[in-house]
């Protein structure tokens, strides 16, 4: 085996008792991907012979996510012996046993490090022989972080933690990223000599750099040129503070990419987002999941997307949609609700308070204002009228609403599924259509008005309304019998 072979381990078998969460740490999502998802996709970015990830609190959990997303990733198993260090024993124990590469460890709960930073990493440890090179930061705030400790000359000789720091060391605002590249055999020779002996009664991982530099190896820091991408997640301040991170880079890429983001701070895109140049996105949006958009489209103000297709062009304005696809041109909202399975044809509209749910509507067609359209098939030129509701679901199965081409249909109309409305027909305001519609038919299902003349002035006498219908009446005769042609109504 090669010496610039490198094997990757990350680390997520530890317990994150700090988030107070009934998921395991590394399974907290920031930008669409859990943690350890994004430690996952920057380590494949790299080209290793081998990638671990070491698991073991809330195993179940965290194995099902890794076999889901990440099926290519081999899982290591840590005992009952805590700390850092006895995962990385464990996952260099589960290497080929001639392996002598290098070993990369990353934390399952360090998301930001690019692969730029890290191969650079890789590189410093291989051009200087190091045994061991630290990934360290220099942070204005650095509580919490294991200090990387210099001699006088600056060489690196340990590492302490916060919790075993003396006031001078603590003192130190150079901090140990908890990522690192170690000659394979140096880990082989340093981990099983490790004790717990400890403010944690832990394995501690860092207790290798100490160990090889008491033996005369060499080792090494390099710090990070961007301290932010070192940041760990222990706790929910700490996860908002690195979604923010991470988002604002999503957002720049995008920009750089030809997208105009108007309000940075109150867009949210995650990580598996795909935009095209010209898209347009005003505040308060979030583009989730796998969500795709093309160009010239305008997303926002107040719009969640999740796994949803944008055609070119198309317009969405406070809408909030979820597996949908809009079409080319369409336009969607103010206040519209697509849910799963929504297909919006090019050039269609889902207008105000609209909901829909696993409907087609075709090229053109228009469900414009104050509507629920569920389980539905609609043509190509349709417009309902304000006010349809389909009625798809019987109290025990869900059933079709057929509507063919070039249909209009009245105000407030319902239909009751399974139902099917011929190309071309007509509907009247307020219909319930119960029964197919032949096509061209004009489909009426409400009772002729009657009208009571003198209802009012008979039966609410005295009041303001009686007076007026009086008024009303009598100026109606006079202006008739001025004209000499007085109707019969
Ligand atoms: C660790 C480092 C600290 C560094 C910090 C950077 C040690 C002893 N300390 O501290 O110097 O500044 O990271 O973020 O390494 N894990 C296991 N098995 C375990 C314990 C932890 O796999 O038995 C995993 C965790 O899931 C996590 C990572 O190792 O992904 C770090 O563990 P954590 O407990 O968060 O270590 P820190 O206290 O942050
Ligand atoms: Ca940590």
């Amino acid at each position: 085996m090669s010496e610039n072979e490198l094997a990757i381990v990350i680390l997520a078998a530890g317990q994150g008792t700090r988030m107070r969460s009934r998921t395991p740490k590394v399974l907290h999502e920031i930008g669409g991907r859990s943690l350890v998802g994004h430690v996952i996709t920057t380590a494949e970015r790299l080209e290793a012979t081998h990638i671990e990830v070491v698991v073991r609190h809330e195993r179940e959990a965290v194995v099902s996510h890794l076999t889901a997303h990440f099926p290519s990733v081999a899982i290591v198993e840590q005992d009952e012996i805590p700390g850092t260090g006895r995962a990385v024993e464990a996952a260099v124990a589960a290497l080929p046993g001639d392996y002598d590469g290098d070993v990369l460890v990353l934390s399952g709960d360090v998301p930001l490090l690019d692969e730029h930073t890290l191969a650079d990493l890789i590189a410093a440890h291989r051009a200087s022989g190091a045994a061991a090179t630290v990934l360290s930061a220099r942070l204005p705030d650095p509580t919490g972080y294991g200090r990387v400790i210099r001699d006088a000359d600056g060489t690196v000789s340990r590492i302490v933690e916060q919790k075993d720091a003396s006031a001078d060391e603590a003192a130190v605002s150079e901090i140990n990223s908890g990522v690192y590249v170690f000659r394979a055999a140096s880990l082989r020779d340093t981990l099983p000599r490790i004790g717990t002996d400890n403010a944690q009664g832990e394995k501690y991982l860092t207790d290798v750099i100490g160990l090889l530099r008491a033996a005369g190896a060499p080792v090494a820091a390099t710090i990070a040129p961007d301290a932010r991408l070192t940041e760990g997640v222990n706790d929910r301040v700490q996860l908002s503070e690195v979604a923010r991170v991470l988002n604002a880079r999503i957002v720049r890429h995008w920009q750089r990419e030809g997208v105009t983001v108007m309000d940075p701070a109150t867009t949210w895109i995650d990580d598996t987002v795909t935009l095209a140049p010209d898209v347009t996105i005003l505040p308060n949006t979030f583009l989730l999941r796998s969500t795709t958009v093309s160009t010239g489209a305008v997303i926002g103000p107040d719009t969640t997307l999740s796994d949803c297709e944008v055609g070119e062009d198309a317009v969405i304005k406070r809408a909030d949609g979820n597996l949908a696809v809009i079409g080319a041109g369409a336009t969607v909202g103010p206040w519209a609700y697509l849910r799963p399975n929504t297909q919006l044809g090019e050039g269609g509209k889902i207008g105000t308070f609209v909901e829909t749910k696993n409907s087609q509507i075709g090229a053109g067609s228009k469900v414009p204002h104050l509507s629920y359209v569920g389980d539905t098939t609609i043509g190509t030129g349709v417009n309902l009228g304000a006010g349809a509701i389909t009625a798809n679901y019987d109290d025990i199965a869900k059933h079709r609403t057929e509507i063919g081409d070039e249909v209009h249909t009245g105000s407030h109309n319902v239909f009751v599924a399974p139902v099917t409305i011929g190309a071309g027909a007509k509907t009247g305001a307020g219909a319930v259509i119960r029964k197919d519609v032949p096509a061209g038919a004009l489909a009426l299902s409400v009772a002729p008005q009657r009208n009571v003349e003198g209802w009012v002035e008979k039966n609410r006498q005295g009041t303001r309304a009686a007076e007026v219908a009086n008024d009303a009446r009598h100026a109606q005769k006079a202006a008739d019998g001025g004209q000499g042609q007085e109707e019969d109504r």
